[in-house]
């Protein structure tokens, strides 16, 4: 191969990543699926934090403020030109409807202005491929067939993920160079909130600052998890399925018969408002009584994603179980799959920290096998916000 058709074949293998379903305006440039150049994640944490959630309206608005710095700086930060990409890959959906607009608009815009390809992708596969896109860059390929758990601020879904022996290229992921078509079967889900949302109410009510996931992580360690037992939902019809509004209720009781807690929370308010949100700032502020509380209503979450994730992975004789989406980060949770894991003889994947919570490496590696089958959308495409994958 001459020089100049070789670097043309490298560059082609580049795809910019395009995320903006929820808070967080993401651009990654991947390499062959596989290979981070670069992944940029503007976080609105700031901007959504004094109402304990984000704000709909104010997340497109902060979308369209970054969107075109952040893809910029993801170019840059991979010392490439947005010429030298094969294709550009852009949320579609599922999300909130204004964010994903920011970004697929965008997306079509660049995409027809550079000549290039412009790829939609779900944002829950993208959940998928953070996980498939480490193991594949390490050399741990998943084996099929296997169970999924998304589990984030917006999402708790099960899904059971299939590798078809031939067909369409559509859901792929790249295995030693080779596309092996996937496909997705949806198990259950939430009924009512997320787990992450939940995480967040929780921490709301407790005063401990948002996003609640990675604070009630670190106070929970500090915990008794077998302190409070909190009741299990019964779920009637699919024995797959979630609920969280149940677990926040019961919280929000438990605080109404302990009026003595208002002190504290108040404390942790005022320290709040100073800019003191660190666990290190908030555990002090905490009674025995609150951590053991959060660190029952963790076990509680835990132990219900997991016992379902598990009988699931049992049911369809999966081999390995791929666990993703921000509550993923959870270090009691990564704790318990991989004990589970093990006494099951199942290998359990996730993606590293970063790779949990929302970011465009994941949407760009999702994109890769349908760039390389060829698939591209045209200006019809629109966000959808209700999106499913199966
Ligand atoms: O995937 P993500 O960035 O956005 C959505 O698609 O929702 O997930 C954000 C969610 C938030 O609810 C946050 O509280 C939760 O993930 N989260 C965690 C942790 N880190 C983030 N939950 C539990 N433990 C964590 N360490
Ligand atoms: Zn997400």
């Amino acid at each position: 191969m001459s020089e100049s058709k070789q670097s043309e074949a490298t560059r082609s293998d580049l795809i910019l990543g395009i995320e903006s379903s929820c808070d967080e305006t993401a651009a990654a440039i991947v390499a062959g699926g596989k290979t981070i150049l670069s992944s940029v994640v503007a976080s609105q944490i700031d901007i959504h934090r004094k109402y304990g959630g984000v704000v709909p309206e104010l997340a497109s608005r902060e979308h369209l403020r970054r969107i075109v710095p952040v893809v910029r700086e993801a170019a840059s930060q991979a010392g490439i030109e947005l010429r030298d990409v094969g294709a550009i890959a852009v949320t579609r959906g599922p999300g909130l409807v204004g964010s994903l607009i920011v970004g697929v608009t965008y997306g079509k815009a660049l995409a027809m202005s550079l000549g290039k390809p412009l790829i939609p992708v779900n944002h829950l596969e993208g959940h998928v491929h953070a996980v498939l896109l480490e193991a594949h860059a390490a050399g741990r390929a998943p084996e099929f067939p296997a169970v999924c758990l998304i589990v984030s601020g917006g999402h708790t879904i099960l899904y059971r993920v299939i590798q078809a022996a031939s067909g369409d290229h559509g859901n792929g992921s790249i295995v030693r160079g080779a596309v092996m078509p996937l496909h997705y079967g949806r198990i259950g889900g939430t009924r009512d909130d997320a787990a992450g949302e939940a995480y967040d109410k929780v921490a709301k009510m407790l005063a401990l600052g948002y996003p609640g996931g990675p604070i009630i992580d670190q106070l929970a360690a500090f915990g008794d998890p077998a302190a409070i037992r909190f009741a299990t939902t019964k779920i009637r019809g699919n024995a797959y399925d979630f609920s969280f509004s149940g677990i926040k209720t019961a919280v929000f009781y438990l605080l109404r018969k302990h009026p003595e807690l208002q002190g504290e929370i108040d404390a942790r308010i005022t320290a709040l408002g100073r800019g003191e949100r660190s666990a290190e700032a908030i555990r002090p502020l905490c009674s025995k009584f609150t951590l053991d509380l959060v660190a029952s209503f963790q076990h509680s979450v835990v132990e219900d994603l997991l016992r379902r994730t598990m009988a699931a992975a049992e049911e369809f004789k999966a081999r390995s179980v791929l666990v993703s989406g921000g509550v993923a980060a959870n270090r009691a949770l990564r704790a318990a799959f991989d004990e589970a894991a093990k006494q099951a003889r199942l290998n359990v994947h996730f993606p590293s920290r970063a790779l949990s919570t929302d970011n465009a490496a994941m949407i760009a590696a999702a994109a890769y096998p349908r760039f390389l089958a060829g698939e591209a959308a045209d200006v019809t495409l629109n966000a959808e916000a209700n999106l499913p994958l199966a």
